[in-house]
């Protein structure tokens, strides 16, 4: 079968992808799968063949290598951030009828937003989530409006973008315009919301034979003062427990949670959801969901995979037969 790996993209979490991307394409099994590799960037998608590089060609996302046409039985989305985490090339491989390793560009777009998917995780009634305020540029706001419905300290996030970009914590009132401003230069809508003391879990979900399963949970321990861009990404300066050291209901709660909203948001592929289990009650709070997790050697998912005693190999060979079927 012919399978394209798509990676890059254009957003700040380009480098990531491309070691995502790595990750998967030295575990796609050789004997089953012809891998093609295309590289998306705003100036084209390319696919590099004997030094040479060929664009694709998009009217049908076919390549063409030595005079020979290339279409593809299934896309493999290695992209964080636009435009393969938040729906954009999925509506395109919709169009052409070509199945993909993610999630539809529905449910993408709608998990890609933080605000709106909040909204509609919130209405499932499973689980908790901080109280936050959702701005949009060009609205006026007022600090103090914020401030009587929030209680220090907060997070402010662009409401979509990945690895923590533009993220700030704030802990005085003094902090948080600068922190909306810095917010406002990644997207055009801001996402201000309690900050919930407690442990961070991370846990995959995927589907394999039309089944959810969920691998042992992730717990992040940062000595930043939250899992931001450094600590995500230069080692020694978080500490991943894979598997997290919870109890065994803790355990039960975060992955019945997990797999929920994974069935109710109609997810696809492997998707990696981050909670905060509440110091002193115990409590499940939702962070957000990753419809296109991190899969650098070393990154969570597959630490957690690892952990669930599966093989790489096995793991990216059944996400792939369950989009095509
Ligand atoms: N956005 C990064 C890649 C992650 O969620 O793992
Ligand atoms: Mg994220």
């Amino acid at each position: 079968k012919n399978i394209a790996l798509l990676a890059g993209g254009y957003s700040g979490e380009y480098v990531i992808s491309i070691k995502t991307a790595e990750t998967i394409e030295k575990n796609l099994d050789a004997s089953r799968y012809n891998v093609y590799k295309i590289i998306v960037t705003k100036e084209g998608w390319c696919h590099e063949h004997n030094g040479q590089r060929l664009n694709v060609d998009r009217n049908d996302f076919s390549l063409t290598i030595d005079g020979k046409k290339i279409n593809f039985d299934c896309v493999f989305i290695a992209i964080h951030g636009t435009p393969g985490e938040d729906g954009r090339i999925q509506g395109y491989l919709d169009m052409l009828q070509i199945p993909y390793t993610t999630c539809n560009s529905i449910v993408s777009a709608l998990t890609f937003n933080k605000s709106y998917c909040n909204k509609v995780v919130r209405s499932f009634n499973v689980v908790n989530i901080a109280n936050a305020v959702h701005l949009i540029k060009g609205e006026p706001f007022s600090m103090g409006a914020i401030l009587d419905q929030l209680k220090l300290p907060l997070f402010v996030k662009p409401n979509e973008s990945g690895s923590s970009l533009g993220v700030s914590k704030v802990k005085d009132v003094g902090g948080l315009l600068p922190a909306i401003e810095k917010a406002f230069k990644e997207d055009d809508q801001v996402l201000i919301e309690e900050f919930i003391e407690g442990r961070e879990l991370t846990i995959g979900v995927y589907r394999t034979n039309g089944y959810l399963r969920a691998l042992p949970a992730t717990e992040i321990i940062s000595k930043n003062e939250f899992f931001d861009y450094e600590a995500k990404y230069t080692p020694g300066v978080t500490r991943e427990v894979t598997p997290a050291e919870i109890d065994n209901t803790t355990r039960e709660q975060l992955e019945n949670k997990a797999m929920h909203i994974y069935r109710h948001l109609n997810c696809r592929g492997v998707v990696r959801m981050d909670f905060i289990l509440q110091k002193g009650t115990g409590k499940l709070f939702f962070l957000e969901v990753n419809t296109m997790p991190g899969q650098s050697e070393n990154s969570i998912v597959p630490q957690q995979v690892r952990a669930a005693g599966l093989h790489l190999k096995d793991f990216y060979g059944e996400l792939l037969e369950d989009c095509m079927n």
